[in-house]
Order: C-alpha cells, then structure tokens, then sequence
C-alpha cells in the first residue's frame, strides 16, 4: 500500500494552527484521503502525560529540560502513532514538530540549535525530519495574536510560554521566520478569515502534493 503524506502545519499560538487542520482534513476527506489529526505536545497516552508537565507553568525547569520533555514526547507520538498511521496509508495533518522548539527553546529560550537538531534527529527518524509539506502560519499583528489566545478562554493550567512577555513573543515569531528562511518553507498569512487563511494552506497542498 502507497503511504499517506506528513504535512506539519506550524505557527505561533493563536495562528490558528488548530482550525487548519481540520479544514485540510475536511478537504482531503472529499478528495477521498483518509487522515489523522495530531496536535504536539501530545498524542498518544505517555505524550498526553508528558504535555501534562510542559504545560503546568508552576513547575520550574531550564530549556534543555524542556527539549527532553518535548523530544520524549514526540518519540513515542512519532514511533507509536504517527509511523504505523503513514504505513498504513494515512495522511497525517500535525500541528507543530520541532520547529516549535527551534523557535520556543531555541530563539525564544537561548537554546544551541544544533543541539535541539541533533537531539530531534537522534529520537525520531528521517521521515519525522523531513514532512512531505511543512507551512508556517503568520500574523504580524501581535495584538490580533493576544485577541485571538484570549478567545480560546482560561486555560486549565497555566501555560508556560503563552504567559511569556512580549520580547520572548517577537523573539519566538522572528525564529519561526528565521527558520521558513532558512528550511524554504512556504509563509502563508494567517491575518484572514479561516476560509481565506484555509484557501492559501489549501494551495500549497494541491500544488505540492495531489
Ligand atoms: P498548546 O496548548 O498545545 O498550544 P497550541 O494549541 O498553540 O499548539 O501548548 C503548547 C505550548 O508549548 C505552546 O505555547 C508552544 C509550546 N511548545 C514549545 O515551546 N516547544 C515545542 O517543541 C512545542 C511542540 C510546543
């Protein structure tokens, strides 16, 4: 059987990552293309624990704790979920890989890059470092960002990097740029509407992929 395809769609919080998956799957589900939606950090029973401790703000750790929690939570998502998922022919549509810790640990915490590149590397495969599409989702206006995290409502624990200020917010947003430079990954705006923003994903996918 033919694989399915890995495409991450990566952003800052409150770019909308969420709601674009589930478009892309809907619009995959008519071109007849069997998909499974993983949102990191998390996704299989031992990532769901581990997300419980990245995302508890009142636990106190360095950034490279950080990479280890992220990067064990996204072997086992990866080796136990993800893979079989692609063999088996699915499509697999996630919301960030680790271009979120080159961004959050590495630009935003001061994290070696290299060092969370070769760590990813080391606990994942080729596969995982290389999607078949990966996107960036962009929205210059950092107010419209806030807006947007307000919306979603209080969180239940509170998160460690959303509360973070607005240097460590530019910072991570520069790297996410620095990086789609750097990797040529495709910057669709995320300043729309969720059909608009859904139009530009959508593009990049049937240009690329079907
Ligand atoms: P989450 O509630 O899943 O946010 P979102 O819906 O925007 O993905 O929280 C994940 C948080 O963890 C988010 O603030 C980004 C951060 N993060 C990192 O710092 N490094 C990483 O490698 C990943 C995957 C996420």
């Amino acid at each position: 059987m033919e694989q399915g395809k890995y495409i991450v769609i990566e952003g800052h919080d409150g770019t909308g990552k969420s709601t674009q998956v589930s478009l892309v799957r809907k619009k995959l589900a008519a071109e007849g293309i069997d998909s499974i939606e993983f949102h990191e950090p998390g996704g299989s029973e031992f990532a769901d624990e581990v997300r419980k401790v990245i995302l508890n703000g009142d636990l106190p750790r360095d950034p490279l704790a950080n990479l280890l929690l992220f990067t064990a939570s996204r072997h086992d998502l990866w080796f136990s979920k993800a893979l079989p998922a692609l063999r088996a022919g699915k499509w697999v549509i996630a919301s960030r890989n680790y271009i979120s810790t080159l961004a959050y640990q590495g630009y935003g915490q001061g994290l070696d890059r290299e060092l969370i590149i070769n760590t990813t590397r080391v606990f994942t495969d080729d596969r995982y470092m290389q999607p078949d599409l990966e996107l960036l989702l962009e929205l210059d206006d950092p107010d419209e960002r806030a807006r947007r995290i307000n919306k979603r409502g209080a969180l239940v624990v509170p998160d460690t990097f959303e509360k973070e200020d607005a240097d460590f917010q530019e910072r991570v947003r520069d790297g996410y740029l620095q990086v789609a430079l750097s990797k040529n990954i495709p910057i669709v705006s995320a300043s729309g509407t969720e059909e608009e923003v859904g139009e530009g994903v959508w593009q990049q996918i049937s240009e690329k992929l079907l």
